[in-house]
């Protein structure tokens, strides 16, 4: 009777679940072991693939200062994961010696970002590693956190002379420094050195008061000054306008949200009402595909707006994690929805004849105001990865 029962849910379990899994995985695995291939051929001083126009075979490349270098590496950990195949693995360990470097970077946020995809997924995913990316993520960690701000008790994201309609003077924090948090509650694990956590739970709180508008939407930059601490300005960069929100914008803030609730312990339950909140502004935007426009505010309506299927890939997964915290069966149901409209032939890179890229999707955004659109993008290939690899723990 038992077991009838196990059986009976077991079988329900699979019928609650519509995401073809296997096809997924297997489309996934095509397509990454032909970029390998091509991969392989380059010279690596080459640099670092980023984005890629679908018509292209080819993938347009970086240098290792880049934000994006380690998601190739996160990609390559997640198809081990996904396969336990030592091909990945195998490649894995090998492309992450070539970000080791950006350990000691202090001129970014973004090194939680390379850090955690490659050694953090490293530590996450073998055994036998441990004397390789302990020391690396922790040399990171403080790398990143070199860049705390105590008067405004943020990190600062982006230095002054980068650019980025910046002006001397200011410390300024954007929604996307939220996924670099987790960085720091690695390193405060590893070494029991609370600093590391108490400057990402100072972050993402402050982050809290200035990044969040009532409506649940969220300011891309918030440049506070350097002599007071206080708000000196909120404004956009990525996005349609300073108080529009920008798609990837508000899924960094999902997913930065959700993972530091988890990382902290759930002791700080602001952290989830935060992630939920932003949540809910997402869900209810979202369009009949469940794919985002690149920004929620963009004109839809009456002018063609491209997508981000980024965006889209980065939120499947922080609702998924925020499914595993709070069952709400929305969050679960909404991350199917778009892990199914995004491997769809609408976005998928063999959806169209003229396709060539070796990519999972395309239609990524990745600067619209640069005109940079409707490209395959490294890291919403890797967040989808990770979705499902998360999806198929959830299902199976
Ligand atoms: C920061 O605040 C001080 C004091 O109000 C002011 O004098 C200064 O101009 C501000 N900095 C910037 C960059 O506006
Ligand atoms: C979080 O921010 C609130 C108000 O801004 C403050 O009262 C609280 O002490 C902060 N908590 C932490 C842990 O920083
Ligand atoms: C943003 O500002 C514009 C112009 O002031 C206003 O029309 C619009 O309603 C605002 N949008 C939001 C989401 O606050
Ligand atoms: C969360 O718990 C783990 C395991 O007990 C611990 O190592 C870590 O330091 C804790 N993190 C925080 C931020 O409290
Ligand atoms: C589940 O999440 C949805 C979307 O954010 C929300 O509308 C709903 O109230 C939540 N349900 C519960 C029981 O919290
Ligand atoms: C996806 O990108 C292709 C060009 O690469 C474009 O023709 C198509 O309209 C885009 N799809 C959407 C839904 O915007």
């Amino acid at each position: 009777m038992k077991s009838l029962i196990f059986l009976l849910l077991a079988v329900l379990a699979k019928l609650g679940s519509s995401l073809d899994v296997t096809v997924a995985r297997s489309y996934a695995v095509r397509q990454y072991t032909l970029l390998s291939q091509q991969l392989s051929n380059d010279d690596p001083s080459s640099g670092f693939i980023t984005t890629a126009n679908p018509l292209n075979a080819y993938w347009d490349k970086n240098d290792v200062t880049r934000w994006t270098v380690g998601f190739y590496g996160g990609s390559l950990w997640t198809l081990y994961k996904l396969t336990r195949d030592n091909y990945w693995r195998n490649l894995a360990l090998e492309f992450q010696e070539r970000v080791k470097e950006r350990q000691y970077d202090t001129n970014t946020h973004d090194v939680g970002f390379v850090i955690m995809s490659t050694f953090g997924l490293c530590l996450e995913y073998t055994t036998g590693n441990e004397n390789i990316a302990v020391p690396v993520i922790t040399q990171a960690a403080a790398s990143l956190a070199s860049r705390f701000y105590p008067l405004a008790r943020v990190l600062r994201s982006w230095n002054n002379d980068e650019g980025h309609g910046g002006v001397p003077g200011e410390v300024k924090v954007i929604a996307d420094n939220m996924m670099n948090l987790e960085l720091l509650f690695k390193a405060a694990e590893l070494t029991g050195d609370r600093i590391f956590s108490d400057i990402a739970v100072s972050h993402a709180n402050r982050t809290i008061e200035e990044h969040f508008r009532p409506d649940g939407g969220t300011f891309h930059v918030v440049a506070y000054n350097e002599t007071t601490g206080n708000v000196q300005r909120k404004y956009n960069w990525q996005g349609l306008r300073d108080n529009s929100t920008w798609a990837r914008g508000i899924s960094w803030v999902i997913h930065g949200y959700i993972t530091s609730y988890q990382k902290s312990n759930g002791t700080f339950p602001r952290f989830l009402e935060y992630a939920e909140i932003a949540a809910n502004y997402f869900i209810t935007r979202l369009p009949p595909d469940f794919v985002p426009y690149w920004d929620f505010d963009a004109d839809f309506e009456t002018t063609y707006q491209p997508r981000d299927t980024s965006a889209a890939a980065i939120a499947a997964h922080g609702l998924l994690t925020l499914y595993t915290v709070t069952g709400n069966q929305t969050y679960f149901d909404t991350a199917e929805k778009i892990m199914e409209n995004l491997i769809s032939e609408k976005y998928r890179s063999d959806g169209k004849p003229e396709y060539k890229v070796s990519s999972i999707f395309v239609n990524g955004t990745v600067f619209y105001h640069e005109r940079n659109t409707n490209t395959a993008i490294v890291y919403g290939d890797f967040y989808f990865l990770q979705a499902l690899d998360l999806y198929i723990e959830l299902t199976q």
